[in-house]
């Protein structure tokens, strides 16, 4: 594992902002995986100004989403894919048909999580896969369990992850109790991997993260097996490493 250690939160956006911007020049049609919540929307404030300016084309990009509340369309306010509309792809000029998002309405899950799961396998995987991570350790809604589905699932939500979550609901009743998720691995067959982390919160999970031992409690351990992981932690992430 590659670990940088930055001073706070405006340099780790700027950082992973970076690393999107180096990729996409190499590679024009990059495959990204993306994450919602917190710790991403500096990297999008900054890569919506860099396209701005000129430096980035998002026209041939590709976009996977770790995750989606299931029960939530894609127009309901608190549901990832209106929040990565909202917060990124409405500023800058990616194609409709290059985003994909599971579909937290459907009404055939199996079917869903298998087409998901081709889908990647189609566009020729993911090249770059961002991670933020839960204060439980879980990877997109991987949550810490004695075993993990390795593809793309619906998942039940632990109690701490709908405690966490429920600052983004006007109350704690309204948060999804489950959710489609890409697997464990999934994630792992990104040819790139780069988790984000910042503030005291992470801490903790951080540390098992990098040193603890591998095991399916603390699902972002799992990613020490990972030829190319990279971790960008600011210094309160990074307090007990
Ligand atoms: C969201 C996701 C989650 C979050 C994690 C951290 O798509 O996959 O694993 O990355 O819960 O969330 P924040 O960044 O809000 O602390």
């Amino acid at each position: 594992m590659n670990i940088i250690k930055v001073k706070n939160y405006k340099e780790l956006s700027m950082q992973a902002a970076g690393i999107v911007a180096a990729q996409i020049s190499r590679k024009k049609n990059t495959v990204l995986g993306l994450p919602t919540g917190q710790t991403p929307l500096g990297m999008y404030q900054e890569l919506i100004k860099r396209f701005r300016k000129g430096e980035i084309d998002f026209s041939q990009v590709i976009t996977f989403n770790l995750d989606e509340y299931y029960g939530l369309s894609p127009e309901h306010p608190q549901s990832y894919n209106y929040y990565m509309w909202q917060t990124f792809f409405n500023n800058i000029n990616i194609k409709k048909e290059n985003v994909f998002i599971p579909d937290g309405v459907t009404k055939d899950v199996q079917k869903e999580c298998r087409y998901y799961e081709s889908l990647i396998e189609k566009k020729g995987g993911i090249d770059l896969q961002f991670l933020g991570i839960g204060d439980n350790g879980h990877i997109g809604f991987n949550e810490p369990a004695i075993a993990l589905n390795s593809k793309t699932h619906l998942v039940n939500l632990s109690q701490a992850t709908i405690e966490a979550n429920s600052r983004f609901f006007n109350d704690i009743e309204d948060v999804p109790r489950k959710a489609l998720t890409m697997g464990m691995g999934t994630i792992m067959k990104a040819k790139q991997i780069i988790l984000l982390a910042s503030g005291m919160k992470k801490a903790p999970a951080i540390a098992k993260t990098i040193n603890g031992k591998v095991n399916t409690e603390v699902p972002a351990s799992l990613l020490q097996l990972h030829r190319d992981v990279t971790i960008i932690v600011d210094k309160d992430a990074a307090r007990d490493v």
